[in-house]
């Protein structure tokens, strides 16, 4: 049996590296790769590098291989529809899987009553779709966002995106109408109030500033938020922050778009983020997890909301019939008993992280829901001094050790692995996890 993680050569291999050299040369440096991990195959949640080392992955894409590399009814889904057809455009014609695909989406997103949905190809195109839907429909101009919010880079969603200077420098002004506010981050209160005796006060910005000093509230088309932060740090929010959000929407009649791209689809251990909050949205954005790595966006809405004419948004490539079946195919797994199984295990996970705070001081908050898991990591938890350089050398030990996982915010690490991950795996994570804490 193959072991895992099993790292046979120095890293990066020889192949590795030949492969990253030319990638150098030719590959656009704007990525941010943080190890040289050169991808040959993979299987469930473990993967295999081009020199034959194997690691487990907790990345999983960027949070995308939600039923784990190479899953063989996603894999037979694929195949089939490739067999069939590539592409026919759901913008000119008609095809099965994208209806099969919005109806299922329908009866799924945290939406009340009737739903249609846009489909796209990534998650800034589920965004940008989002925002000229909220425009069109509510024929008001402006949107909030939330500060360590990322919402993709294109340059629609890029105004909304404020998680790290890097993705907008040098980018020229952005799209115009945007207010950011802050989100309700409680291990690093905004506004420096306690979490057990706060109502959400980091949204009274909203109200008393921005409502109040910058922009009328008729004026304001949508609120976007992630129900969990990702990129900004995997932050859980307090329900309350939600439900106020939702009831100050509803009051301004403003709409509520939840950017669910990485929190969505079972990720969290619910269908979507929202269900842990008990809220609603008006517009619903999913990408990532969707289709199982094919590129697939998805902007649903309430069927009144979407109310645009035959030609004012559409995409060549959207909603690609191979996504659609990989897709379908990924739904049948995450209902069939995988959004559990990600809860579970997702527990499993946490408790075993929370074990590791007695022994390792650097540990400053460990949070999440199901296998969206953050670890922020401090100098001082009375000062919660960021551990920044130490958080990028533990990237790195982790590679040399055999775990991928990926940054999120300044100072955590995120633990986002296939869902089919299993609670042995988890165990073997973890256990590398505190070999590299003591390393460092
Ligand atoms: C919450 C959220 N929204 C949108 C995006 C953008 O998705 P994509 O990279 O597919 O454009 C991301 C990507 O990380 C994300 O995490």
């Amino acid at each position: 049996m193959k072991r895992v993680p099993e790292i046979k050569t120095p890293l990066p291999g020889p192949k590795a590296r030949a492969i990253v050299d030319r990638d150098r040369q030719f590959v656009s440096p704007s990525y941010t790769r943080d190890y040289p991990f050169v991808m040959a195959r993979g299987q469930g949640a473990v993967v295999e590098d081009v020199d034959g080392n194997v690691f487990l992955d907790c990345a999983a894409g960027i949070a995308v291989a939600a039923t784990g590399h190479a899953h063989p009814d996603v894999v037979r889904a694929v195949t089939t529809q490739a067999q069939k057809f590539l592409h026919m455009s759901g913008t000119d014609f008609y095809y099965e899987p994208q209806v099969d695909l919005a109806e299922q989406m329908a009866s799924l997103v945290p939406i009340k009553g009737p739903v249609r949905s846009f489909f796209g190809n990534s998650g800034t195109e589920a965004n940008e779709a989002a925002i000229k839907l909220a425009r069109y429909s509510s024929g008001r101009f402006n949107l909030i966002a939330f500060l360590g919010s990322f919402h993709g880079r294109t340059l629609g969603s890029l105004a909304l995106t404020s998680s790290k200077v890097v993705q907008r420098k040098g980018f020229g002004p952005m799209m115009p109408g945007v207010y950011h506010a802050p989100y309700a981050n409680c291990y690093r209160c905004p506004v420096g109030l306690r979490a057990e005796s706060c109502a959400a006060e980091c949204l009274a910005f909203v109200e008393d500033q921005i409502l109040v000093h910058l922009v009328s509230p008729d004026e304001v088309a949508a609120v976007i938020v992630e129900p969990i932060q990702g990129e900004g740090g995997y932050v859980v929010p307090p329900a309350h922050f939600l439900e106020r959000l939702r009831e100050l929407t509803r009051r301004y009649g403003m709409l509520l778009i939840a950017d669910e791209v990485q929190s969505g689809m079972g990720r969290t251990g619910r269908m979507f983020a929202c269900e842990h909050f008990g809220i609603d949205a008006d517009i619903v954005t999913v990408a990532k997890g969707i289709a199982s790595g094919l590129p697939l966006g998805i902007m649903s809405a309430r069927a009144e909301t979407m109310s645009w004419t035959p030609g004012a948004h559409a995409s060549t490539f959207g909603g690609n019939p191979v996504s659609c079946a990989a897709a379908l195919a990924t739904l049948e797994l995450l209902r069939s008993g995988l959004v559990q199984h990600a809860a579970d295990v997702g527990e499993h996970f946490i408790g075993r992280l929370r074990g590791l705070m007695d022994k390792h001081a650097l540990i400053g908050d460990v949070r999440g829901r199901g296998l969206m898991i953050g670890v922020e990591l401090v100098r001082d938890r009375q000062t919660k001094e960021r551990a920044t350089t130490e958080r990028d050398r533990l990237v790195q030990e982790l590679f040399k050790r055999g775990v991928l996982v990926l940054g999120a915010g300044r100072n955590a690490l995120r633990f986002a692995p296939p869902l089919v991950i299993t609670k042995s795996e988890v165990d073997t994570a973890v256990d590398i996890f505190d070999d590299a804490l003591g390393a460092l």
